[in-house]
């Protein structure tokens, strides 16, 4: 069954039946103020730190049709009728629930647009962040559609978090009685309500305000919906009085709604409330606070702001190839979703919650998510890039994760482990491929003579050393090459990419060591193009010696192992009972080059195909292991098909598409993208059940039994290799140093492509042609009417250059 369609001309999904298997969710603003809002209008909104500045209180576990946040009550009634008598509507659906005459959530690019019919009123809401403010705006346009006048009023209604968002959860005493919410009369007359905790009064204070006066307001939940909390969200009793109480709360349950008097709507006519929720420095600061987007025309110059921003942003790589599916995430979605996770990093969504104040930023995890937004934000992913450096140890490694906002570092879930190591042994070498990849795509040279300090510091908080980016890199792949085990692989640390496998202190990691072999390529093709000959000799030389010892200890027959545990045996051989094989280990064999030069790749990935690839994705590993085994880790926390533990993980899917494409593959590549391409299972939402519009973390695999569902959508890193995959490898746009690189891979049935890609300050329309239905290899190439040898596209400054290309 459909929830809805993609609408592209318009750069929206939209969601026709508002009944979906789980929420779907779209983002608004930037962590630096925003959140997300879910496609029933709540709204969980955070300033900074999610875990210590959260304003509205979103619980994603309670059931769907619940209160979460914020929405907006309608009280409809003929004139002159009591409250009594009236309709009790939401423009969103929820909270009310209801008949409905129609419902659409238009999810745009960081904005919703709702356009709901109920009660004879049609409502047409605009939720969004103006682009560098602190201010949620929603505007409302609510329409008689009737044959008779109504009187109407519209209540917007927040509930608000403490700003501790995990002491609000864990502390029912403390909590209420320390916040406040109180209603402000605005000198030009209009309400404002603004709610703190008392420690927060003179320093951050949330308001809601309208452009509109009015006519009485509420600040406790309790008094809002009556009987002692016996009224519920549904049915608000206070709704049914004349007016709310216009009382102020001193502690308990706070919230804000603001009755505004819509008066008489005759048929055919319409009425405009804009509503603004933000957080202003403290309670004297809240009558200047509320002055902006107060009109129809305020609001519209913001999203056209908000628009262009989104049009440049899409406008860097822009395709059209026979595949609509394909389009539509490529246009669209995917870059929406990579600019979110690069902002949010694993912060907030409905599955992460954003409570643990030491988790933030993950290093491995926003390195890779760097790499998705490259290409349109290139200094944004260089100021992430500048912090995640400045989490690396002098030793070389890094630290797991750090917050942001206080550049706290920590090491994760291997503290909770005394006798293992507390580095993972991948962390550090992902930011190598992230800064190589913005130096082809931007040749900002410079970047590598920047000092950025190392994160140790002394009792006075200075840093101990620090040093260039060049020299971080060349730390990072330093560390690894002197830390290697019996086999000379990399010891594991207390994981690599995959956290869950937690094997014991001497385990080695056959997927840090070709981590470490695509990090030493991407050193030494930069050495050879900067002329630094002694260091692009030495790389090369770590290089063969580790492709060497890879290859001759880690061949299992038809397949590469993925660990040795501490003992020396094989984790992820055909001699182990479960997780005898594993994705990782046969994609980053190609992807690093080591199976370069055998036929191994490609018997590894017909391993895969054999017993890894389902009609859903591609499995991380099979069969599940079944039951809890500490000396595993993680991993065995899961049922068998969940997760790490056999599951699809989505993830890794795209490293084994990148890896059809360098075997040549473009048919196998194409139907490994299309398994797992969310706009591709529209028509499968009950099975499937989170957003056709963006990336989740995993699907349940063939040996759970709800295989096929999804979980964990928006903040995964699928996002930033699914759109690495496709442009830079089925689509083969590659920025290298000396030029961009063409070289497609794709379905042999397609007659060929078009895309539009801006890169150092030209643009290049690109049209391939594929007469002769071949996947990869071009053979002809004419860059603006001149023919070129081989496939690298000369770089331009500027301009735009027409190149034609022919695959044969
Ligand atoms: C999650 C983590 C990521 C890790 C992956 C596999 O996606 O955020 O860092 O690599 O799980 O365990
Ligand atoms: C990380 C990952 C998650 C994994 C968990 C296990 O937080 O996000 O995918 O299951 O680690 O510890």
């Amino acid at each position: 069954m459909q929830y809805g369609h993609f609408d592209d001309a318009e750069r929206e999904y939209v969601i026709t039946n508002p009944k979906t298997p789980v929420k779907w969710i779209n983002y608004v603003g930037t962590l630096a103020f925003g959140g997300f809002i879910d496609h029933t209008g709540g709204t969980q909104l955070c300033k900074g730190d999610p875990a210590l500045n959260r304003i509205t209180k979103y619980i994603p576990q309670l059931p769907a049709g619940d209160f979460k946040g914020e929405t907006a009550y309608v009280r409809v009634r003929k004139p002159g009728e009591s409250p009594a008598q009236a309709k009790i509507v939401s423009p969103y659906w929820s909270p009310c629930l209801g008949a409905y005459d129609k419902f659409e959530c238009r999810v745009g690019m960081y904005y919703s647009r709702w356009v709901t019919e109920i009660a004879g009123l049609r409502y047409d809401v605009l939720a969004f962040v103006p682009r560098g403010s602190s201010e949620l705006v929603r505007q409302y346009t609510i329409t008689n559609i009737g044959k008779e006048a109504v009187q109407a009023d519209l209540v917007p209604v927040v509930e608000f978090s403490h700003f501790d968002a995990l002491k609000q959860l864990t502390n029912a005493d403390w909590v209420p009685q320390t916040m406040t919410s109180l209603g402000k009369k605005l000198k030009d007359g209009r309400t404002a309500i603004a709610a703190y905790a008392f420690m927060k009064r003179d320093t951050a204070v949330n308001v809601l305000t309208a452009n509109r006066p009015a006519r009485a307001y509420e600040t406790d939940r309790k008094r809002f919906l009556g009987d002692n909390e016996y009224g519920t969200w549904r049915e608000p009793l206070s709704l049914r009085e004349e007016t709310l109480s216009s009382k102020d709360a001193a502690r308990g349950d706070t919230i804000a709604a603001l009755q505004i008097d819509l008066g008489t709507i005759a048929p055919g006519a319409s009425v405009g409330v804009i509503t603004q929720l933000l957080q202003t420095g403290g309670i004297s600061a809240v009558e200047g606070a509320c002055g902006k987007w107060q009109t129809e025309k305020e609001v519209a110059a913001a999203f056209a702001e908000l628009k262009s921003f989104w049009d440049r942003y899409l406008s860097v790589i822009k395709v059209t190839t026979p595949d609509a599916a394909f389009n539509s995430m490529l246009n669209l979605h995917n870059p929406r979703q990579c600019y979110t996770t690069k902002t949010w990093s694993r912060y907030l969504s409905l599955y992460q919650l954003g409570y643990g104040s030491d988790r933030g930023i993950g290093y491995r995890d926003s390195s890779q998510d760097t790499m998705g937004v490259i290409a349109q934000i290139p200094s944004e992913a260089r100021e992430l890039m500048e912090k995640l450096l400045s989490v690396q140890s002098t030793n070389g490694s890094a630290y797991h994760q750090f917050n942001p906002m206080t550049m706290i570092a920590g090491r994760g879930d291997s503290m909770e482990y005394e006798d293992r190591p507390h580095y993972y042994s991948d962390d550090a070498l992902w930011i190598v491929l992230a800064v190589s990849a913005y130096l082809k795509e931007t040749g900002d040279y410079a970047f590598l003579d920047k000092t950025i300090p190392f994160y140790e510091k002394d009792k006075a908080e200075k840093p101990l050393e620090s040093g260039t980016v060049w020299e971080h890199l060349k730390r990072a792949v330093t560390f690894t090459h002197g830390d290697v085990g019996k086999h000379g692989i990399p010891l594991l640390g207390f994981a690599d990419w995959n956290d869950t496998v937690n094997l014991p202190t001497g385990a080695e990691s056959q997927f840090t060591a070709n981590l470490y072999g695509w990090a030493l390529r991407e050193l030494s093709e930069l050495c050879a193009y900067l002329k630094k000959d002694a260091d692009a000799k030495n790389f090369d030389a770590w290089y063969a010696d580790m492709k060497k010892k890879y290859n001759e200890s880690s061949w299992d027959g038809e397949w590469y192992v993925r660990w040795f545990d501490d003992k020396g045996n094989p984790v992820g051989s055909a001699k182990n009972d479960y997780g005898k094989l594993w994705l990782n280990g046969q994609s980053w064999a190609i992807l690093s080059g080591f199976a370069d030069g055998s036929d191994r790749g490609r018997k590894a990935m017909d391993a895969v195909k054999k017993h890894l690839a389902t009609d859903k994705g591609i499995k991380l590993s099979w069969p599940g292991y079944n039951g809890f085994d500490p000396a595993k880790g993680g991993v065995t926390t899961y049922p068998p098909g969940a997760k790490e533990n056999g599951g699809i993980f989505l993830h890794p899917n795209p490293w084994a598409i990148i890896a059809e494409t360098m075997l040549g593959d473009g048919d196998q590549a194409f139907a490994y993208y299309s398994r797992i391409n969310p706009a591709a299972k529209n028509d499968s939402a009950d099975e499937y059940e989170c957003e056709p519009y963006c990336y989740a973390q995993n699907i349940l695999a063939d040996e759970h039994p709800n295989f096929g569902l999804g979980r964990n959508s928006w903040l995964s890193g699928t996002s930033s290799w699914a759109y690495q995959s496709s442009t830079k490898y089925i689509l083969g746009i590659r920025p290298e140093h000396s030029g961009l690189r063409f070289d497609p891979c794709v379905p042999k049935a397609w007659s060929g492509f078009t895309v539009e890609r801006a890169c150092r300050g030209a643009t290049y329309r690109i049209e391939l042609k594929n007469p002769n239905k071949k996947s990869k290899g071009v053979s002809s190439l004419v860059v603006d009417g001149k023919k070129i040898e081989g496939n690298l596209i000369p770089y331009f400054k500027d301009g735009t250059h027409v190149v034609e290309a022919t695959l044969d």
